[in-house]
């Protein structure tokens, strides 16, 4: 098995595919995807639903240990099968049902999109309303009626929507290399300088213990079987992992790569932009009498507030939501991509055909999510508005189940074998014990936890 294994990959490492030229491409395009509106807008908004510190908590365990292991799981299966997420499970396990794990990821990268161009267009818009006379103003109130008028009219929102699709797909029709890692190398760095300077103003409002302490002073009375699911979507979520992201970056990557060690930088730098994402939003909550569970439209109201209190707010208020727009392309760009590579690898579509296909279907059912903040606000499927439908089937139900079929697969199909040789890069690498404890965790401890914790969330054992 083992050696069929071993000839299939390297005679399919002769096709030519297109992949990350340099390790630092690979850094920046993985990170570039995993970094995005998850950090800034979903991390605090949901960390501020679910009470805070004692969410944060969970948060850690399930990206450092559930999160960590599927994200190494799918590169894994990605650089083995050298193929995206639907053909990498048909080249290891050929004429085996697998490849549904791919085929499921597709559909919650389509789900995903669906609702995430809606809030990329809302940060699109901002970095205009920053600069005109909307935002100028220090009256929480104000700040907070601009976003529900805006959000809740109809053309305004669809038309932002668009030009992020439009957008993304001019930079996914440019191909891997100049289109995802040029875009994301060199704007990474400038939105962590930018969250350091919202930070120091954040911590310098006056008031800003209440929201550090929100954060980081756990109350454990707090966590209950659907806190504990919403970590766990959320880590997945974040680290873009449960959905053939990672699988499809996996397979771009080349055979020196070291797969752990990359997924363990990219969960670490990301972990650490989503808290000073946390610091920069709680304190300003509080200060500004916001309340913080005031969901989606947290970002909106209390990020104005901060930057409307210092000199020269308007630029920086502007740059912030363009460097989060620039954050959103990242994520947007590895999204779209999946089911741009399933089409094209598996359907034998053009790119060109791939990604107009793909972005016009997200602009049609992607639309009911945006309308569903005004018009379609009352409009309920399985009572749920379609923009939280969207979010809750995907992060909450299909990336744990495929993070659930990705570690068995990875732990009990693939094989500790085919994962050593996967992971040690042949034998080159000198992180055998660290592969072994990979092998523990993949085998025995994810499955099992993820399962559980589905179910708890899901209300199925009260
Ligand atoms: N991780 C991205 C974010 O936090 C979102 C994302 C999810 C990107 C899934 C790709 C795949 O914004």
């Amino acid at each position: 098995m083992e050696k069929q294994l071993k000839y299939s990959t390297n005679s399919m490492q002769t096709s030519k595919r297109e992949g990350f030229s340099t390790s630092l491409g690979v850094m920046a395009a993985t990170l570039g995807s995993a970094v995005g509106l998850g950090n800034i807008w979903k991390f605090p908004y949901i960390t501020g639903e679910n009470g805070g510190a004692a969410f944060l908590f969970v948060y850690l365990i399930c990206v450092s240990i559930v999160g960590l292991t599927v994200m190494i799981s799918e590169f894994i299966i990605g650089r083995r099968g050298n193929a995206a997420a639907v053909g990498a499970f048909k080249n290891l396990t050929p004429g085996k049902p697998w490849y549904l794990t791919g085929v499921a990821g597709v559909i919650s990268c389509s789900l995903i999109m669906f609702y995430y161009t809606t809030v990329a267009g809302w940060v699109f818009a901002y970095v205009f309303k920053s600069l005109g006379a909307d935002l100028a103003t220090k009256d929480p109130n104000v700040i907070k009626q601009v976003f529900a008028d805006f959000t809740g009219s109809i053309w305004a929102p669809l038309f932002w929507q668009w030009v992020v699709l439009i957008t993304v797909g001019i930079i996914i029709l440019a191909g891997v290399k100049k289109g995802i890692e040029r875009m994301t190398k060199t704007l990474l760095p400038i939105l962590f300088v930018l969250l350091i300077i919202s930070d120091i103003r954040a911590l310098t409002l006056p008031g800003a213990s209440a929201g550090l302490k929100f954060i980081f002073e756990p109350d454990f009375s707090k966590i209950t079987g659907v806190t504990v699911l919403a970590a766990l979507g959320l880590s997945f979520f974040k680290l873009s992992v449960g959905m053939g992201t990672m699988t499809t970056y996996g397979s771009y990557m080349g055979k020196n790569e070291n797969l752990p060690a990359t997924a363990a930088r990219v969960m670490v730098s990301d972990t650490l932009v989503s808290i000073m994402a946390g610091i920069a939003i709680f304190p300003a909550v509080f200060a500004f009498g916001f309340k913080p569970d005031a969901g989606p439209s947290l970002l909106f109201m209390t990020i104005p507030m901060v930057f409307n209190s210092m000199p020269f707010g308007k630029v920086f208020l502007a740059l912030f939501f363009m460097l989060s727009s620039i954050a959103a392309i990242g994520a947007m760009i590895s999204l779209l991509e999946v089911p741009v590579a399933y089409l094209t690898e598996e359907r034998k579509w053009s790119r060109t055909a791939a990604t107009v296909a793909s972005a016009l279907t997200i602009a049609l059912v992607g639309s009911t999510a945006t309308l569903s903040n005004g018009i379609l606000s009352d409009f309920h499927l399985f009572g749920k508005t379609m923009f939280d439908l969207f979010d809750f089937t995907s992060s909450n139900i299909l990336l744990p189940l495929v993070g659930i079929a990705l570690t068995i697969y990875v732990g009990w199909v693939l094989g500790p074998r085919a994962v050593y040789n996967e992971a040690t890069n042949e034998g080159a690498l000198k992180n055998r014990p660290l592969v072994r404890f990979f092998l523990f965790i993949v085998r025995y401890l994810a499955p099992p936890a993820i399962f559980v914790i589905l179910l708890n969330g899901l209300g199925l054992f009260s």
